[in-house]
């Protein structure tokens, strides 16, 4: 069932979200790989490309095949593997949809096998797994290779890597067929996909779409210590080639690679014509999204071994098994009414409350409409009979309004146009999706995630005053705005004393936390205000720059002129580009926002921005800039030197700049320089200047 709120942020944010960082981050590739003249710094970069990862990691249905993080950093998918031939070929299946096909399937084995009508033929059926194929082959007893499917003729060794899979038998019994090529499917469990995931995330690692590429991902590895590491499984379902027969029936196959030691589907079962058949389909398909493991069909599989071999293949694919696929889960309910649901960051998303209904053995009641766009597309209207869809464990969504069931009197929904929880209004930028409530911290859909920003450990960081207290205060009404923090000591009425766990002393040093914190960095306090693409490092440039906070706000008053000094000096600073400009301008321009910044400014004390930077080198205060391929450190470093001794580094250079550091290739920058008569340097020049 989805939650309350779809995630912490909406799908629709996250998509959004996604496409302007994979944009971004691939621009910022090209500059690096590309052109070799980066624009932003490595940590910039990792930033850009953790924020992505862990997106993805939270949402893999919206990773695309062409994301950055599946190319570069990720792990390289190999093909340097051997080829190997099959012993006997590894085939496909056909594929049936529908209960007359399978009735047509049992009907085209009787005829070929000339089995009198109405005859039962027992099948052996089971969950098809969604994984990679792959085929063991044991010699003597001992595993010798392992392959992938490849064209079904030749696959790829991956025999090293298969052994590192824990429920492999690298030995067989003394019973078994001196050469015997056993075949099942590699996968990983929902939940180890899921663990996995966020230890790739966590590790800048290659972030997976589903259980199925994670297992191809992990199997397909030159590296067999990175395998090793990840959680696959096996289940094994059919031999290929058998120099001496081990059993009668695909069942006494099923028991005797159990026997042997080898994980077999514990669900499978022996069916007795084609009414066991579809109950045993119907019974699967309804526990499907409980099983721990993605299956997407059943295979079914004529039962005697001596019948298969009179049956023979056709086309690739053996005549006596076929694949029962799932349909995608959908359902038919009632859209009793489209709400409106806002984000952390204002998106208003239109969310359907429907009438609950079963899909796929979950009960859905509410499915996300995405956009206004979409509802106006799917052209969907409260009453509506609606199909919905689930796909894996995708948010429920909407296919489409059976029109044929549509009430004369339904409405076209008219999306608002103010924010539904504070009424500011709510816009939709040029070029973008989503409509955005402008209420920022004064709408209170936003306000709460935005309290705990501000006292979180890189902002405020008050003891006592963590994420959940807020959110309780919040909900108590003591806490509204940032600046009713402060306020809090004063504050008659709560009764904090004999609030669950809390005592005297607990409310003594909260306040005394608070007190503390009334003076507070200038990097800290712009941090603390939660501005769009501000991060805490951009929040430090910012204080840098503009050093006290009554200098930052005249500066972004000024600013508002798009062709004035203050907007360029302000697209000058490292790392603030166009859009960032936007957002923290926009801060400026919102009415909440400014009151929320006057009534903090009344409750704290300011610290101008003191660097610990070694203000006695000769370069601190310089303003410069760096350009061209460094040879001696990377871009990174070099910044990071160049502040520690107190210099500014600006992203290009103006009148203002006092250095510009040419590496090889500098371009523009370099010749810009040169005209404003600013001083060049190179990379030895300025290494020896710093030095001295
Ligand atoms: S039997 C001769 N049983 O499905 C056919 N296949 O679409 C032998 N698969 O390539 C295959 N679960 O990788 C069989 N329980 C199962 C299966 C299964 C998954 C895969 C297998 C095959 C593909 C065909």
């Amino acid at each position: 069932m989805m939650p309350e709120k779809i995630r912490d942020i909406t799908a629709e944010e996250a998509t959004e979200k996604i496409s302007a960082l994979s944009a971004e981050i691939e621009k910022h590739n090209l500059l690096y790989h590309g052109k070799d003249a980066p624009e932003i710094s490595d940590a910039a970069y990792d930033a850009l490309f953790r924020e992505l990862q862990m997106l993805e990691a939270e949402f893999p249905e919206l990773i695309k095949e062409d994301s950055p993080t599946q190319k570069v950093g990720a792990l390289p998918e190999a093909s340097g593997f051997s080829k190997v031939k099959h012993l006997a070929g590894m085939l496909s299946l056909s594929n049936v949809f529908s209960d007359e096909e399978v009735t047509d399937f049992l009907t085209r084995v009787r005829r070929f096998l000339n089995l009198p009508e109405g005859e039962r033929i027992a099948v052996f059926a089971e969950p098809k797994i969604d994984g990679l194929s792959c085929s063991l082959l044991y010699e003597d007893g001992k595993l010798v290779t392992a392959a992938t499917r490849g064209d079904g003729e030749t696959g790829e060794d991956i025999t090293a890597n298969v052994k590192t899979l824990k429920d492999i038998p690298q030995a067989l019994p003394a019973d078994a067929p001196q050469k015997i090529e056993i075949r099942g499917e590699i996968y990983m469990r929902k939940d180890d996909f899921l663990k996995l995931n966020e230890t790739q995330a966590a590790e800048s690692g290659k972030i997976f779409a589903n259980p199925r590429n994670a297992a191809a991902g992990s199997l397909r590895q030159l590296d067999v210590q990175v395998t090793a590491k990840r959680p696959l499984k096996i289940f094994t379902y059919a031999l290929g080639y058998c120099s001496a027969p081990i059993a009668e029936t695909q069942e006494g196959i099923a028991k005797k690679l159990a026997a042997w030691g080898f994980p077999v589907t514990e669900n499978a079962r022996l069916c007795d014509g084609l009414e066991d058949i579809l109950r045993y389909y119907e019974e699967t398909q309804s526990q499907r999204g409980e099983m721990p493991y993605d299956i997407d069909g059943i295979v079914y599989k004529v039962n005697r071994l001596d019948l298969q071999e009179r049956l023979g293949f056709v086309s690739r694919a053996p005549r006596w098994a076929t694949a029962h696929k799932f349909p995608a889960e959908q359902a038919e309910t009632v859209l009793e009414k489209i709400s409106i649901q806002v984000g952390r960051t204002g998106t208003l998303t239109p969310v359907a409350e429907l009438t609950p209904v079963n899909v796929g053995g979950v009960i859905v009641s509410r499915a996300t409409l995405h956009n206004e766009d979409e509802i106006k597309r799917k052209d969907v209207r409260a009453g509506d009979h609606v199909i919905i869809q689930r796909a894996g464990d995708v948010i429920p969504q909407i296919v489409r309004a059976d029109l044929s069931k549509r009430k004369k009197d339904a409405q076209e929904f008219i999306f608002p146009a103010t924010c539904p929880e504070c009424g500011s209004p709510a816009v939709r930028k040029e070029g973008e999706v989503a409509r955005r409530c402008t209420g920022g911290l004064y709408c209170p859909a936003q306000a709460v995630e935005r309290l705990k920003h501000f006292v979180s450990k890189a902002a405020f960081d008050i003891d006592g005053l963590g994420a959940k207290i807020v959110q309780e205060f919040w909900e108590e009404g003591f806490i509204k705005t940032p600046a009713d923090i402060f306020r809090l000591p004063q504050r008659e009425g709560m009764d904090l004393e004999n609030r669950d766990g809390w005592g005297a002393l607990s409310v003594k040093n909260l306040f005394a936390a608070i007190e503390q914190k009334r003076v507070i960095s200038l990097d800290r306090f712009i941090y603390a205000l939660g501005i769009r693409q501000v991060g805490q490092a951009t929040a430090k440039r910012l204080a840098i720059a503009y050093t006290s906070l009554d200098h930052w706000i005249e500066a972004m008053e000024k600013a508002q002129d798009r062709g004035g000094e203050d907007y360029a000096a302000l697209l000058n600073i490292e790392d603030i580009g166009a859009a960032v400009a936007e957002d923290i301008l926009a801060f400026f321009a919102d009415p909440h926002q400014r009151a929320i910044l006057n009534d903090l400014k009344v409750e704290l004390t300011l610290q101008d921005y003191v660097s610990n930077a070694d203000m006695s080198s000769p370069v601190a205060g310089k303003t410069v800039v760096f350009t061209g391929k460094l040879e001696t450190m990377g871009r990174n470093e070099a910044k990071a030197k160049a502040e520690s001794l107190g210099a500014k580094v600006a992203g290009s250079g103006s009148a203002k700049t006092d250095y510009v550091i040419c590496g090889a290739d500098a371009g523009s920058k370099r010749k810009k320089a040169a005209e404003l008569g600013v001083t060049i340097l190179s990379e030895q020049e300025w290494a020896q200047l710093i030095s001295g």
